[in-house]
């Protein structure tokens, strides 16, 4: 496993910080760097989630700097791989004990951030989950605190909106076969059955390597009014080809998800199959808002244009705010249980919109957006059409 230490980054990079961390009334006296350590999938198919997050991470470091009130800032990164928590595990012993980390963050996806909730319970250090998205998640520890979003906390308005204003009757729910995938099926079911709605049947397909075509051959002989699916961030493209080739939108069927499936990170090399399809989300790149518009145009320039900023790399940014954020108001020497307390209740302005950590559960609480794909310029956006505020994570129905 390859370990990156990143070290300082000169003041001189300083140019658009929002925020002065570094304005130190009272300067640290401790010489030992701040350490964060980083965990994410940078190989193996969710490498795209890592790339997003760790890009988020050094931008942010780009323009906010390296010291927060006299202490140094270090971020150290780690691949996982993405699938085996057991490894992930390892690697959060191993920063607490031989790196000594102050935060742990990170975690690409929901097995790997339970995994490594007990070692954040035990060490009394706060870990940052900046991907993982399923309800469950902060209970596994109270040194949890989540900057990403929760399955349920999109899906719930998508499916209300689906069954009152859409006039879909009919559902087959499409998820992938893993704990988030299981939050939105439940939630989807839940919220548009008592609105009234019947879903078909209830599909679930493998995380690893998925094969959709049969599950669609299915779908489409089911003929349902709507398709609503859950993919995590990665399998998208694939999915919407692979719907697309089958001639479901042909047959009538319409495709509904949460955000996921179009992420912004694979929407611009996506085709005409995409255009006027509804999800529901917490960050589109395409948010107007200054934040975002300064946002987009930064990691864009930063990352030499390679591509565009989506909701993984928000969940790291954010997760560097609350860091630095906690670090100013509990001091540069804080304990771990000193930051967590400083982190409870926070609130800011994100590229996302308005967020804030709920003070009892530590999980985020924002705006959930619906948006339309629309071509602009030769490219696709998920274009925000209604919002609901402050959404809380309303968790999973029994
Ligand atoms: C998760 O594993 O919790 C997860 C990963 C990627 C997503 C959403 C949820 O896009």
């Amino acid at each position: 496993m390859k370990r990156i230490i990143k070290t300082a980054l000169a003041a001189a990079c300083l140019a658009t910080a929002s925020t002065s961390w570094a304005a130190a009334p009272a300067a640290s006296t401790d010489k030992t760097p701040f350490k964060i350590g980083l965990i994410l999938p940078m190989t193996g198919p969710f490498a795209s989630t890592g790339k997003q997050i760790n890009t988020a991470v050094e931008l942010f470091t780009k323009q906010n700097g390296d010291t927060v009130d006299g202490r140094k800032v270090q971020v150290i990164l780690r691949d996982d791989g993405g699938l085996q928590p057991e490894n992930t595990k390892r690697i959060a012993q191993e920063m607490v004990v031989q790196d000594k980390v102050n935060v742990l963050a990170g975690f690409g996806l929901t097995p790997l951030a339970f995994a490594a909730a007990p070692v954040a319970t035990q060490a009394k250090v706060p870990m940052i989950v900046m991907s993982a998205a399923t309800s469950s998640i902060v209970k596994k520890s109270p040194y949890i605190v989540r900057t990403s979003l929760t399955l349920p906390q999109v899906t719930a308005p998508l499916a209300d909106w689906a069954a009152k204003t859409a006039k879909i009757k009919t559902v087959i729910t499409f998820v992938t076969d893993y704990a988030p995938g299981h939050d939105a099926e439940k939630v989807f079911v839940h919220e548009f059955t008592k609105n009234g709605g019947k879903i078909l049947e209830s599909i679930r397909v493998p995380l690893q390597n998925p094969d959709f075509a049969p599950y669609l051959q299915r779908v489409k002989d089911a003929k349902p009014d709507a398709m609503f699916v859950f993919v995590p961030s990665g399998p998208g493209s694939e999915l919407m080809k692979q719907f697309k080739d089958k001639g479901l939108a042909k047959a009538g069927i319409r495709l509904i998800g949460d955000g996921d499936v179009l992420d912004d990170d694979l929407l611009p090399h996506m085709g005409d199959e995409v255009a006027g399809i509804v999800t529901s989300h917490h960050y589109s790149a395409a948010h107007d808002s200054p934040e975002n518009k300064a946002y987009v145009a930064a990691f864009e320039k930063f990352d030499g244009n390679k591509y565009r900023p989506n909701f993984m790399s928000v969940g790291g940014y954010d997760g560097m705010h609350l860091i630095y954020a906690a670090l100013k108001k509990a001091g540069p020497t804080a304990t771990g249980d000193q930051l967590l307390a400083a982190m409870k209740g926070m609130h800011w302005e994100s590229p996302r919109g308005p967020i804030s950590i709920d003070p009892q559960t530590r999980d985020i609480i924002q705006n959930v957006y619906l948006r339309r794909a629309e071509k602009i310029n030769g490219q696709y956006w998920n274009v925000e059409f209604k919002t609901f505020h402050d959404v809380k994570d309303p968790g999973v129905p029994d």
